[in-house]
C-alpha cells in the first residue's frame, strides 16, 4: 500500500531580511541590522510551530516576510507545497494575522459587522445575502453573542475585541495564520479562555498556527515544535516535548532557567541570561551568543556553528551541545 506524504502548509527556506540603518550624521553610509538571517521551518496542518526568543531577536520580521508585509532580501516562502512569489489574493486569503494588540487591529469608526463583513467582500467568500448569516456564525464560533455584530470595538472589553480580531481572521477560512503575541496586551485573566479558543478553531479547522511568544510556559501548552531565535537566527529547533524535557542549548537552558514555570529540563539550574543581546547590526564573529555564553571557547569566535541534529527530531546550533548534560 502506497501511503501519501502530505506537503506542510507552509515551508519557508533560508528566509533572510537585512534593514539598512542609517549611520549618525557624521559617518558615511549605512548600516545592516540582520534581522533574519536564513532561517527554515516547516509547519503542517493542524500544528503550531512556536518562534520565541528575547526582543529584538526577529520574531516578528519573519511574520511580516511569511505574511508578504515585506520584501525578502533571500530565501523561499512556500504554501501547501507552492512556491511563493507574489501575493495574490488568495494567498492573502489563505494566510491570516492575529495582532498582539486588538484595539489597533480593529477601525475603531467601524462596527464589528463592518469589520466582519470587508474580508468576505474582499475575499468574495459568500454571496452577498448569505453574509449576514456567516458573520453570525463566525461570531458563534468565537464565543459572542449576536448583539455584538451592531457595538464599536470601543464598546468591547479587551477579550471581546481579540475574539472579534479572530472571528476577521478565520471568516476567510485561511489554513495558516500567524499569532504574534495574541494575549501579552489582554488581562492575564482572560488569557487562558483566549488560548484555548486558538486551541479548539485549530482542532475543529485543521489550522496551522505559527505562535510568537516571549512566554515559554505558554509555548509549552500550545506548541507542537518550538524554535529558538537569537539574532537573526534559529539556534534550536525542537518537538516541545523534547524541548522542555532537555534543551540543548545554552541560550535555549538560560531561557528556561528566567522562566517562572518550573519545567524538567530545567532541574538542573543553568545561569539565567545576563547582558545585553548584541546589536543585530554589529554581530559578534563566530557564534553570535558567545558575548553571553558562559560556556564560550576560542573556536566559537571563529566559527558560527550550523544547526546539527542531536536525535529525535532535535536540532541545535552549537560547537559544545556533545558536552552539555541534558
Ligand atoms: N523597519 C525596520 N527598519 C529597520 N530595522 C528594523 C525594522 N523592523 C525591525 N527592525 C529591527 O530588526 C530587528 C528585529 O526586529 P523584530 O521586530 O522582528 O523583533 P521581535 O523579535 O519581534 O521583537 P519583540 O519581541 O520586541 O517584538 C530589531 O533589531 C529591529 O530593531
Ligand atoms: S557555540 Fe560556543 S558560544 Fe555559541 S552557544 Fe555554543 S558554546 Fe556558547
Ligand atoms: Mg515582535
Amino acid at each position: 500500500m502506497t501511503s501519501i506524504v502530505k506537503a506542510p502548509v507552509l515551508e519557508v527556506r533560508n528566509l533572510v531580511k537585512h534593514f539598512d540603518l542609517r549611520r549618525s550624521w557624521f559617518q558615511q553610509g549605512t548600516q545592516k541590522v540582520r534581522a533574519v538571517d536564513g532561517i527554515s521551518f516547516d509547519i503542517m496542518a493542524g500544528k503550531t510551530l512556536a518562534l520565541v526568543g528575547e526582543s529584538g531577536c526577529g520574531k516578528s520580521t519573519t511574520a511580516k516576510l511569511i505574511l508578504k508585509l515585506l520584501q525578502l532580501d533571500g530565501g523561499e516562502i512556500y504554501l501547501n507545497g507552492e512556491l511563493v512569489s507574489e501575493a495574490t489574493p488568495e494567498f492573502r486569503r489563505k494566510i491570516q494575522m492575529v495582532f498582539q494588540d486588538p484595539y489597533a487591529s480593529l477601525t475603531p469608526h467601524f462596527k464589528v459587522k463592518s469589520i466582519l463583513r470587508e474580508p468576505l467582500v474582499v475575499h468574495d467568500i459568500c454571496p452577498p445575502q448569505e453574509r449576514q448569516n456567516h458573520i453570525q456564525d463566525v461570531l458563534a464560533a468565537v464565543g459572542l453573542s449576536s448583539d455584538i455584530a451592531s457595538r464599536y470595538p470601543h464598546e468591547l472589553s479587551g477579550g471581546q475585541r481579540q475574539r472579534v480580531g479572530i472571528a476577521r481572521a478565520i471568516s476567510v477560512n485561511p489554513t495558516f495564520i500567524v499569532c504574534d503575541e495574541p494575549v501579552s496586551a489582554l488581562d492575564v485573566s482572560i488569557r487562558a479562555q483566549i488560548i484555548n479558543l486558538l486551541l479548539d478553531l485549530q482542532e475543529n479547522r485543521n489550522l496551522a498556527y505559527l505562535f510568537i511568544s516571549h512566554d515559554l510556559d505558554l509555548v509549552a501548552h500550545v506548541s507542537d515544535t518550538v524554535a529558538v531565535m537569537y539574532l537573526g537566527k534559529i539556534v534550536e529547533k525542537a518537538p516541545t516535548g523534547d524541548f522542555f524535557a532537555g534543551p540543548k542549548h545554552p541560550y535555549s537552558k538560560a531561557l528556561l532557567a528566567s522562566s517562572l514555570v518550573p519545567h524538567p529540563g530545567n532541574r538542573k539550574q543553568f545561569v539565567p541570561l545576563v547582558g545585553e543581546v548584541a546589536s543585530a547590526a554589529n554581530l559578534p564573529s563566530g557564534c553570535r551568543f558567545r558575548t553571553r555564553c558562559p560556556l564560550a571557547i576560542d573556536k566559537c569566535a571563529v566559527i558560527e556553528p550550523t544547526l546539527r541534529s542531536v536525535g529525535n527530531g532535535h536540532l541545535a546550533a552549537c560547537h559544545r551541545v556533545d558536552e552539555i548534560e541534558p
